[in-house]
């Protein structure tokens, strides 16, 4: 789905997909997606424009403390656009979800591995955020079209960050 309502969504619809990508489900710390050894490279980033009670702005989040914490206020969807080739997609979205990985966690026990299984477990996050929005009425488009500098630059990313998947998320039409 590229096209969206213009409605907001809730806040805990962003709560409920941000669990389905990295919840917590144990005592011992294991999450929604597998990850290869429980290394958990992904770090996830919200880019909200229309979420009721929440402020426009980008947010990182914090799935130990089960919370998102500012980065920057201020709709940014249209500069995400921009990063990602111009699709209205990201724009019109409510919020979208930038999945970006951390290589190193993986690599100090899989090393030349850490790549290809940083980049398999951000498919299995993308496929439970998609799948969660399906089950929520909403819908998602996963997008790996954009400029990596310009997400970077953009998100305000820590050096070893690297964005990898952008998950615009809305109402359906
Ligand atoms: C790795 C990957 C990258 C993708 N990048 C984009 C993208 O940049 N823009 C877009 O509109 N769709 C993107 N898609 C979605 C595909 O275009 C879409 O899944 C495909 O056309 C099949 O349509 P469906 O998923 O609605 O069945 C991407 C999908 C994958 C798996």
């Amino acid at each position: 789905m590229r096209h969206w309502k213009d409605k907001p969504l809730e806040l805990e619809d962003i709560s409920q997909l941000l669990w389905a990508a990295q919840g917590i489900t144990d005592a011992r710390g294991l999450r929604t997606a597998p990850s290869a050894g429980a290394l958990y490279p992904l770090e996830i980033y919200l880019v909200a424009g229309r979420v009721s009670r929440l402020s426009a702005g980008v947010y990182r989040c914090r799935v130990l403390q089960h919370e998102i914490s500012a980065v920057t206020v201020g709709d940014v969807r249209r500069d995400l656009c921009q990063a990602a080739l111009q699709q209205q997609s990201v724009a019109k979205a409510s919020v979208t979800f930038a999945l970006c990985a951390v290589y190193r966690r993986v690599a100090v026990k899989y090393g030349e591995r850490a790549v290809r299984y940083a980049h398999m477990e951000a498919g299995h996050v993308a496929q439970n955020i998609c799948l969660q929005a399906v089950a929520l009425n909403l819908a998602s488009v996963a997008i790996g079209a954009f400029h990596d500098r310009q997400v970077h630059r953009l998100l305000q990313l820590a050096p070893d960050e690297t964005p990898l998947y952008l998950i615009p998320v809305g109402r359906p039409l």
